[in-house]
């Protein structure tokens, strides 16, 4: 069968093996890297990947024989966390941060995520579309192809529907899909400080069963964390929201290890995210049930801290690891997946090719959507990222900047030479 779009002479396509689940422990290091190799495109699907001379009955009068000598070639990349909607930016609290003043505190003080609430109550829906899609094309021009989206800056329910009905309306207007996550539980609002019981309630019998029967989101998540939703609470709310069809995550011991990581092996949730303070119990616990460690380096390089998540030790317990940004206003203000790989590599001593397989087939995996993206396998979307560079170690190695030359989304060029076509 002849392709619409053949890519040719690319020195290298990374090609995670698609085995039907998460790549775990040392299965990370493992993929089938191509030499000057093609890949055949046919009605926005993959047709055909290898190496060498294209098989003639891939081509036709009618193909696109794309040149791409000096390039490397990857599934689209993945973002797989990120506080993608939201109002307003928190430049205001640098100096403090900068002055040693811990993000908890800021938090406790009415600032950090309730500031955040306060500027996305007050953004309309259309300003939240625009102010989106423009992250969105940034991210689309460092490669990324799929992102997922969390609501958590409403913290009531107008705000926290406004969130994910935006999230929807991207998911129309831009070439990226976009998975929503209901993060309700992001923060105890300002009125509910007192008595977070209430809140709790609410978030379980009024939010939870509107986010599951409206189908506003496929995932709900939580902000497990000293000073915030103890292990306790985080268990009833996460609950709930499985009884309602939601598929879990949760911000698990980012900053103080208080048993989220086991709390996310007791619950089997889908995955369990940051982890830089879990504890060698807790990835035990992930490991035995099958959860995904999501892990944000960014955050922990953004908040100053060092104590990376422990990457290697994760993956000698078998675990399979996601890689992603957490864009946010706060904790890691940064669109630009390629510098949170090369944080993978450079701050977690992650092999070049286990950072690939997190933001390719296991972030998929990590969002439930790797019968779609995520691999280059015959049948799937054809969502490419094209590098340009000569092999796949030097685009982790050559930090910091943007190396993306081009991006195909379900076939069809949508960015090219930092400039985004749809
Ligand atoms: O993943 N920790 C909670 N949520 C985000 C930060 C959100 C914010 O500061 O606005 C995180 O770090
Ligand atoms: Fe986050």
């Amino acid at each position: 069968m002849a392709a619409d779009k053949v890519l040719v002479h690319l020195n290298q396509i990374f090609c995670p093996n698609d085995t039907g689940s998460p790549l775990r422990g040392k299965q990370m290091d493992e993929a089938v890297i191509l030499n000057d190799g093609y890949i055949a495109i046919k009605d926005g699907n993959i047709l055909a990947v290898g190496e060498g001379e294209v098989p003639g009955e891939l081509i036709s009068s009618s193909t696109e024989v794309i040149d791409l000598a000096g390039c490397v070639a990857t599934p689209g990349l993945i973002d797989s966390h990120t506080h993608l909607v939201h109002g307003g930016s928190r430049e205001n609290e640098f100096s403090m941060k900068l002055n040693g003043v811990p993000y908890i505190e800021i938090l406790k003080a009415g600032g950090g995520i309730l500031s955040s609430v306060t500027s996305t109550r007050n953004a309309s829906f259309d300003e939240l579309v625009e102010k989106s899609k423009k992250h969105m094309d940034t991210m689309l021009i460092h490669g990324v192809t799929t992102v997922e989206g969390k609501s958590g800056y409403g913290l009531e329910w107008e705000t926290e529907k406004k969130q994910m009905l935006v999230a929807k309306k991207l998911n129309e207007v831009h070439p990226m899909d976009v998975v929503s996550t209901f993060m309700g539980a992001h923060a105890v609002p300002s009125q509910y400080k007192e008595n977070p019981e209430t809140f709790i309630d609410i978030l379980i019998n009024e939010m939870i069963p509107k986010v599951a029967e409206e189908n506003l989101a496929d995932f709900c998540d939580i902000f497990c964390e000293e000073g915030v939703f103890s292990v306790e609470e985080s268990r009833r709310i996460l609950t709930a929201a499985r009884e309602h069809g939601l598929k879990l995550k949760m911000h698990a011991d980012e900053i103080e290890s208080i048993g989220g990581a086991e709390l996310a092996g007791e619950l089997a949730t889908h995955s369990a995210e940051h982890l830089m303070a879990a504890s060698d119990e807790g990835i035990r616990a992930m490991a035995e049930a099958g959860v995904i460690a999501n892990l944000l380096p960014g955050t922990t390089f953004s908040l100053m801290k060092t104590s990376y998540a422990p990457a290697r030790k994760m993956m000698d317990n078998n675990l399979a690891l996601a890689l992603s940004s957490d864009f946010n206003p706060g904790s890691c203000p940064t669109e630009n997946l390629q510098l949170i790989m090369q944080l993978g590599c450079l701050a977690m001593r992650m092999t070049p090719v286990e950072v690939f397989n997190a933001v390719t087939i296991n972030a998929a995996h990590c969002l439930d959507v790797a019968d779609r993206v995520g691999s280059l396998k015959e049948g799937k979307q054809a969502d490419i990222t094209v590098f340009e560079a000569p092999n796949l170690d030097y685009l982790l190695y050559h930090f910091g900047v943007n190396q993306v030359k081009q991006v195909y989304k379900k076939g069809e060029l949508v960015m090219e030479d930092r400039r985004v076509l749809y």
